[in-house]
């Protein structure tokens, strides 16, 4: 185990890997002091293009960028997730070598929940920001969230916080933790990467069966064919549409869509103007559960 440890440090030739908050606070600490601007990207690990697009932006915006790199137990309510979640931390480190990422963090259970923190949640009251759509199918997933991304920016004390638009609601509501906490971090949104097919990128598309991977698409294909019908459709006959489509699709098992106002989430029953309509949706297909958005304009 320690062997293998010093083997994966030794392919990090330019990243620095620090796993003990007290190390990367100490090293951030002697930056801060030189003004050196930190860009800030969470993640948990198995990183594909749509992590390093975050991580390119944050370089073109920061004297340095720190990753950091932790499978979050308190975000997820099934155990089988938590379990089967991807870890490769060998490619992880070479991606992040690819793209010049200066630090990453990869911080072990214990250190991010010691014994007496372990049932210490963030308590933040997010409304119905945290209640609807992932917060509905998922109970709790948003605390889990909200702590432990808290928490790193306390480690890190980052200027900006890159998050991908794909977590939609997880964005707005990192974006209100921080106003509610009054932390002074610019919450950078970076738009969706795609597969050649449309797929939206995601560490659990490592997951698919190779038929679960061409079925795949078919959930961008319904988000632009609900965006097709905006305005003219009212969102619940869009919505009708989109779930009759589901349940003609075997492969797949809709949990949600929701065409909400992008600010506040609330879900719309009419056009009006000055809107911002997002299309939300989660679907499950096979063992995985996908999640999706589209900004209908
Ligand atoms: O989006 C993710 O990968 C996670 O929810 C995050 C923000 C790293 C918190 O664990």
């Amino acid at each position: 185990m320690f062997r293998a440890k010093i083997y994966l440090w030794l392919l990090a030739e330019n990243l620095k890997i620090f796993e003990e908050i007290k190390s990367i606070r100490d090293f951030l600490k002697v930056c801060s002091a030189k003004k050196k601007s930190v860009g800030f990207v969470p993640t948990m690990g198995a990183l594909h293009e749509g992590h390093l697009a975050l991580i390119k932006k944050a370089k073109k915006e920061n004297d340095l960028v720190v990753c950091s790199i932790f499978v979050n137990p308190t975000q997820f309510n099934n155990k089988e997730d938590l379990a089967k979640y991807p870890r490769d931390l060998k490619k992880d480190i070479e991606f992040l070598e690819s793209v010049n990422c200066d630090i990453l963090f990869v911080p072990n259970e214990k250190e991010m929940y010691p014994e007496d923190e372990k049932e210490k949640l963030l308590k933040l009251d997010f409304g119905n920001l945290d209640k609807i759509m992932e917060g509905k199918f998922r109970p709790g997933h948003f605390i889990g969230v909200a702590t432990i991304v808290n928490k790193l920016f306390r480690i890190v004390e980052p200027d900006k916080a890159y998050f991908g638009e794909k977590d939609y609601q997880q964005l707005i509501i990192i974006k209100k933790m921080v106003e509610k906490l009054k932390q002074p971090i610019q919450i950078i949104p970076c738009s969706i990467k795609r597969e050649k097919d449309g797929l939206a990128m995601s560490s659990r598309n490592a997951r698919l069966t190779k038929e679960e991977r061409k079925a795949a698409p078919f959930i961008y294909m319904l988000l632009k064919e609900a965006e097709k019908f905006y305005p003219v459709l009212s969102p619940s006959k869009i919505k009708n549409l989109v779930e009759k489509r589901f349940s003609e699709n075997k492969n797949f098992i809709l949990e949600y869509f929701e065409i909400v106002d992008s600010s506040t989430l609330i879900s719309l029953n009419k056009w009006e103007k000055m809107q911002n309509p997002i299309a939300c949706i989660a679907a499950h297909l096979g063992k995985v559960r996908l999640i999706d958005n589209i900004k209908m304009q």
